[in-house]
C-alpha cells in the first residue's frame, strides 16, 4: 500500500486524506465490505502541496467538522450521525508495521483515523543493535535502545507498551500579503486508552489521549491489547494561511520511532564571523581516552550526528521545530552524513577532542551564511545514525532544541581552529582578506612556534626533572609550566576577535587608528580624538593618561601584539581580553628565575586582560576551548593566589603593556 512507502516525499505522496472517507458519505454500506475502496478516491496533490479538485467532496466534511469543534449540533439527527461515524471508522487505515512511518496528507478541519492491528501488537521485537558507543554523554557502554531478550514472546491477547509518535512534515503556508507572525496551527493527535475504541478524534468522549503536537512532535505511550485506533486532527486555518499539512505517524512495540530533546540543544556555539559559524555538540561521553569507549566515538565515520540550520526570518520552520521530518523540508542549511566535506551541503563535519576536558564531541562548521544574521541551529540525529526510515527502531530521527547564534556583521573577524601548534585555538582571530585563511594560520603557527621555542630555551636552564628538594616547586614541575606558558601564549599572541560595533562593555577596542580594508579610510577624526582613559587606575603624575584620546592610547590604537599590526593589518577591532587566570596560572606554574609577572591594576591590567564572569554564561573573557553556554566561572587558579600575585609581583608585563 502507497501510504507505508517512507520514500514517498510528502509532495509526491498522493493526497490520502481522511476525508475520502467522505467522500464515501453516500456510499457507507459499500465501503463496509471494501475498505480499501478508499482508495480508489485518492486525490491529486499539485506542486504547492495543495489538492486539486478535493474541495467540493470535501466542503461537507469540513463543515461538519466546525460544527463539531464548535459544539453545535448540525441538525443531523443522531442515526445519521452514527452511520457517518461508522463510514469514519472504516476507513480506518492500517498502520503498516512497527516502526514503520505511515505518511499522509491532511486537510485543515479533518481527523484521520488509523488503527494498529493486534497482529502488529502482538508481532516479534525487533532484535537489539550495537547502538551508539555510550549513552550520550555518559562514561558507561550504551544500555540497549529496548531489551528484545527481556520481553517473553506473549500469546496474543495479552497487554503490550506501544509507543505512538508523529512529526509534521509539511504545514500549511502563509499566503496573506504582509509578515507572518504565528506559525500555522498544530495537528492534533489521538490515542485511544481502552481497546476497540473505533470512535476517536474530537468530540469522541472519553477514553483517548488527546496530545496537540508541540512544534510538529508529540509522542504517547500507552499499554494496548487487541486492535487500537489512533486519529490525527487537522484543525481549522486560521486568516492568511493556505494549503495542508502532511504528517508520519509511527507505532513500535520496541521504541519511538521519532524523537525530540525539547529542553536541550546538546549543542554549543563556539564562534562565528561574517559568513560562517563553528559548533560543537557536549561532550558524548566522560570516558578516559584510554577507554574503548573513547576511542569507539573518535572512530565514528561518519560522524553520528548531522544538524539542519535556517536564518529566524525563514518562517517556514515555525511550528515544526521538534519534527525531524519537518526540519528535513524546511531547513535552508542541513549536513549531511553522505558529505562529511561539505561539498554540497556548505556544513563540514568531523570528531574531535578540542576544548575543556578533551572529550570526544562532534564539530560543525557551517558556511555559506548571510553577515548579521541570527539562525536556528537544531543538532539532529538521522534515524538511529547509522541506519534510517523504515523498520529501524528509532528510524524517523531526533532532534534536539534549537540553538541561536548570530554571524558578525563586519569583516575584519575570521573563524580560525586547525592550527598546528596552537591546536586548542577555535575562534575569530583579526583578518584582512589579503591573508586567506591558511596563510593566516600559517602566520599564527609560526609567530607562536617561535616564542614557545625561545622559552623552552630559558626553561632548560631551570632544574626541572630533578630532585624533589632541587625543585623550584614541589607542586608544580616544568611539564606543568610549559603547558601554562603554551595556554597563554596562544591565548594572548592570537587574540579573540569581534566586530568594531559590538557594543559589549568588557570589549576592548583595537587599532582604531588603522584604515579599514573594505573602504581604506580611516575613523571619524573627531572621533577618534575624544578623549579615552584605558585605566581608571592609572597614575597621574603629570596629568599626562587625562589627555589620552582613542587615537593616542595604546590600547585603544594598536594590538596586542605588532604581527597584527603590521603584518595582517584588519583596520579597527575589538577583542575579547584574554582571562586574566591564565596569567596567575603561568606564574603560579612556573619557576620565578623566570621572571615571569603580571600587570597590576592601572598598569596594563585592565586593558590586557578580562575577567570570567561569575553567574552566566557569556565569554566575557577569551581562553582556549571556551563556547557559549557553560558556565565559564570556574578559574584556572584559585583567588587567593590572585592576590597574592597583586601583593608580590612587580608589574612586568608580559603581554600587552
Ligand atoms: C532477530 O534475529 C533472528 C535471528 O537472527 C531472526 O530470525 C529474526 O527474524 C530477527 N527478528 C527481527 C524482528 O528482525
Ligand atoms: C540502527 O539500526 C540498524 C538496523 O536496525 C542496526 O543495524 C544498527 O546497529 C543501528 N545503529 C545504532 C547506532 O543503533
Ligand atoms: C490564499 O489562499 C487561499 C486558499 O487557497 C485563497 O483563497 C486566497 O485567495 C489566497 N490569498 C492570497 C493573498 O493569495
Ligand atoms: C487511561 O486509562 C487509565 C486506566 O483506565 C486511566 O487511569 C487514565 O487516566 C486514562 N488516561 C486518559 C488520558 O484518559
Ligand atoms: C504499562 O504496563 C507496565 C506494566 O504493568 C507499567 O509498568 C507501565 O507503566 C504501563 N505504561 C503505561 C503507559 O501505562
Ligand atoms: C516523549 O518524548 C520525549 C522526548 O523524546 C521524552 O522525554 C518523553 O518521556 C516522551 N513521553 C512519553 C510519554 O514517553
Ligand atoms: C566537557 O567535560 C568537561 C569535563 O570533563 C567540562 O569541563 C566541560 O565543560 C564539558 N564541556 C561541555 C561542552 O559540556
Ligand atoms: C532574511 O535575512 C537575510 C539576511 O540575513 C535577507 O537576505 C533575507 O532577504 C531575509 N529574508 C526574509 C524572508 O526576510
Ligand atoms: C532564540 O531566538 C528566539 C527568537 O529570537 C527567541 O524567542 C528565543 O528565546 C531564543 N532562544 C534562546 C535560547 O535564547
Ligand atoms: C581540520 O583538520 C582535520 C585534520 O587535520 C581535517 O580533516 C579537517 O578537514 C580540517 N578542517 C577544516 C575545516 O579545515
Ligand atoms: C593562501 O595563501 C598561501 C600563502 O599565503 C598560498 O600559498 C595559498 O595558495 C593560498 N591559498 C588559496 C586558496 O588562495
Ligand atoms: C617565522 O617567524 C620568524 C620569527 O618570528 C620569522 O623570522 C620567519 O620569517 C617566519 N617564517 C615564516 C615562514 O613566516
Amino acid at each position: 500500500m502507497q501510504f507505508q512507502c517512507p520514500k514517498l516525499t510528502p509532495l509526491q505522496s498522493r493526497f490520502l486524506a481522511s476525508s475520502v472517507a467522505l467522500f464515501l458519505l453516500g456510499l457507507v454500506y459499500w465501503s463496509l465490505s471494501s475498505p480499501h475502496f478508499a482508495y480508489a478516491g485518492e486525490l491529486e496533490v499539485d506542486g504547492n502541496g495543495q489538492s486539486r479538485g478535493g474541495k467540493d467532496h470535501n466542503w461537507h466534511r469540513i463543515e461538519q467538522q466546525r460544527l463539531e469543534d464548535d459544539g453545535v449540533d448540525d441538525g443531523n439527527s443522531p442515526e445519521s450521525r452514527r452511520m457517518q461515524r461508522r463510514a469514519d471508522t472504516v476507513a480506518a487505515q492500517p498502520i503498516g508495521g512497527n516502526n514503520v512511518p505511515n505518511t499522509l496528507n491532511i486537510e485543515a478541519g479533518t481527523t484521520a483515523t488509523w488503527v494498529y492491528a493486534e497482529e502488529l501488537l502482538n508481532g516479534e521485537y525487533a532484535n537489539k543493535t550495537a547502538g551508539l558507543p555510550s549513552e550520550i554523554g555518559q562514561r558507561s557502554v550504551a544500555e540497549p535502545l529496548y531489551h528484545a531478550e527481556l520481553r517473553k514472546r506473549q500469546d496474543s491477547g495479552a497487554t503490550r507498551q506501544i509507543y505512538v509518535s508523529i512529526n509534521t512534515c509539511l504545514q500549511p503556508t502563509w499566503n496573506a500579503t504582509g509578515v507572518q507572525t504565528a506559525a500555522p496551527p498544530q495537528l492534533t493527535l489521538y490515542v485511544a486508552n481502552q481497546t476497540n475504541k473505533e470512535e476517536i478524534g474530537p468530540g469522541t468522549g472519553a477514553g483517548q489521549i488527546a496530545r496537540v503536537l508541540d512544534e510538529g512532535f508529540a509522542n504517547v505511550t500507552v499499554n494496548a491489547t487487541g486492535d487500537w485506533y489512533l486519529a490525527v486532527h487537522a484543525p481549522n486555518l486560521p486568516d492568511g494561511f493556505t494549503g495542508i499539512w502532511n504528517y508520519e505517524l509511527a507505532v513500535s512495540i520496541d521504541d519511538y520511532y521519532h524523537a525530540a530533546d525539547t529542553t536541550n540543544p546538546f549543542l554549543h556555539l563556539v564562534d562565528t564571523d561574517i559568513d560562517s559559524a563553528l559548533l560543537v555538540t557536549g561532550n558524548l561521553t566522560q570516558a578516559d581516552p584510554s577507554s574503548s569507549v573513547f576511542e569507539a566515538w573518535m572512530g565514528l565515520s561518519p560522524p553520528p550526528f548531522i544538524m539542519f540550520a535556517a536564518n529566524q526570518n525563514h518562517t517556514t520552520t515555525r511550528g515544526i521545530r521538534n519534527s525531524y521530518c519537518g526540519w528535513s523540508q524546511a531547513k535552508q542549511i542541513a549536513a549531511s552524513q553522505d558529505d562529511v566535506a561539505g561539498a554540497g551541503s556548505g556544513v563540514q563535519m568531523g570528531m574531535i577532542t578540542r576544548g575543556l576536558g578533551n572529550k570526544p564531541k562532534e564539530q560543525f562548521f557551517v558556511t555559506y551564511l548571510n553577515g548579521s544574521s541570527t539562525y536556528y541551529g537544531v543538532l539532529a540525529l538521522a534515524g538511529n545514525s547509522t541506519a534510517s526510515g523504515s523498520g529501524v527502531v528509532g528510524g524517523g530521527g531526533k532532534v534536539w532544541q534549537a540553538l541561536n547564534f548570530t554571524t558578525k556583521a563586519q569583516q575584519n573577524c575570521a573563524l580560525m581552529f586547525n592550527l598546528t601548534f596552537c591546536d586548542e585555538v577555535a575562534y575569530a582571530v583579526p583578518y584582512n582578506p589579503t591573508y586567506n585563511i591558511t596563510g593566516l594560520r600559517s602566520l599564527f603557527d609560526n609567530y607562536t612556534s617561535t616564542y614557545y621555542q625561545n622559552f623552552n630555551y630559558s626553561l632548560q636552564q631551570i632544574p626541572c626533572n630533578t630532585t624533589d628538594d632541587a625543585k623550584y616547586s614541589i607542586a608544580k614541575g616544568c611539564d606543568d609550566c610549559a603547558a601554562a606558558y603554551k595556554q597563554w601564549l596562544c591565548a594572548t599572541s592570537i587574540p579573540r576577535c569581534e566586530d568594531f560595533t559590538n557594543p559589549a562593555f568588557w570589549l576592548q577596542p583595537r587599532a582604531m587608528g588603522q584604515p579599514s580594508f573594505t573602504n581604506n579610510s580611516q575613523m571619524d577624526m573627531t572621533y577618534l580624538t575624544q578623549q579615552y582613559l584605558p585605566m581608571q587606575d592609572a597614575p597621574t603624575l603629570d596629568g599626562s593618561p587625562k589627555d589620552q584620546t582613542w587615537l593616542t592610547a595604546l590600547a585603544s590604537n594598536s594590538s596586542r601584539n605588532t604581527l597584527i599590526d603590521t603584518e595582517i593589518q584588519p583596520g579597527p577591532y575589538k577583542e575579547v581580553l584574554p582571562c586574566e587566570d591564565l596569567c596567575y596560572s603561568l606564574i603560579s606554574s612556573c619557576p620565578s628565575a623566570l621572571g615571569l609577572g603580571c600587570p597590576m591594576k592601572g598598569r596594563g591590567l585592565e586593558s590586557s586582560y578580562g575577567h570570567r564572569p561569575k553567574f552566566n554564561d557569556t565569554i566575557m573573557c577569551s581562553y582556549l576551548g571556551a563556547v557559549y553556554g557553560i558556565n565559564h566561572a570556574k578559574q584556572l587558579v584559585a583567588p587567593v593566589f590572585k592576590a597574592l600575585v597583586f601583593a608580590s609581583l612587580a608589574a612586568l608585563a608580559l603581554g600587552f603593556a
